[in-house]
């Protein structure tokens, strides 16, 4: 069933510090700058090791050449689970674990609401991608289990643990609906996180949050996500 998003944004709310658990529903973090210094840290409910992981959220970038969307580093491995956008580029997605997989989607369009899931196993070494109602996937990727701490932040992309941030490479515009998982989702969880379905994860819980903001970065509400 193809549902119409509208986000009817009727409050903005500066957000800095630590924040304790906050149910994100019909919120989003607005980037609102370039900069070097404006990011969000989310808390994951367990570490590592991780032998399976999957990743689902909505964006909606003001765009530039690169654009961080996800940014998991460990003490060992700064971009442990990193996923970046380049607009400008053929291969418009890339996903780096210990190696980088670039992804050339059908279609994007970054600057208007997208869905995306990630689902990855260490087992098979397989990652799943979604992007919007288009499908890719990548067969023996990666079988290196990601371990120890992950540091995870949005806004910024980590090229030290927790730090080494670049204005060229920071997100810039909207991101919500954040949910991580310590397993390979199905395609039909996938297909359900497109489609809007509630579903939440385990690792990463948008409706159960913890996070930790710095510098421009604002909470705007969307109350009527989504219309049927
Ligand atoms: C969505 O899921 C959350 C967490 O499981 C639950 O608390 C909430 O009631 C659900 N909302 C709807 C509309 O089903
Ligand atoms: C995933 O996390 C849940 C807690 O949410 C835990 O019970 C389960 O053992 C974890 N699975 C793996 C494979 O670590």
């Amino acid at each position: 069933m193809e549902k119409i998003l509208v986000w009817m944004i009727h409050c903005s709310l500066a957000v800095s510090g630590i924040i304790g658990q906050t149910d994100m529903n019909d919120d989003v973090f607005t980037f609102n700058k370039i900069s070097d210094d404006s990011y969000v840290r989310l808390i994951p409910s367990q570490n590592g090791p991780f032998h399976e992981l999957s990743l689902c959220l909505r964006f909606k970038a003001i765009l530039k050449k690169r654009l961080i969307v996800f940014s998991l580093a460990t003490e060992d491995v700064p971009n442990s689970f990193r996923i970046m956008l380049f607009p400008q580029s053929h291969e418009q997605v890339t996903l780096t674990m210990s190696k980088i997989l670039p992804i050339r989607l059908h279609r994007a369009n970054f600057n208007e609401w997208t869905g995306m899931c990630v689902g990855w196993s260490s087992y098979t070494g397989d990652v799943a991608l979604w992007v919007n109602q288009d499908f890719y996937q990548s067969k023996n990727f990666n079988k290196l289990p990601v371990t120890g701490v992950p540091y995870i932040i949005i806004g910024q992309e980590q090229d030290l643990y927790g730090g080494g941030f670049n204005e060229l490479q920071c997100f810039q515009g909207d991101i919500a609906d954040i949910n991580m998982w310590n397993k390979s989702l199905s395609n039909e969880e996938m297909i359900d996180f497109i489609n809007y379905d509630n579903i939440t994860g385990n690792v990463i819980t948008w409706r159960a949050l913890k996070f930790n903001a710095r510098g421009s970065v604002t909470i705007n509400t969307a109350p009527c996500l989504p219309i049927d």
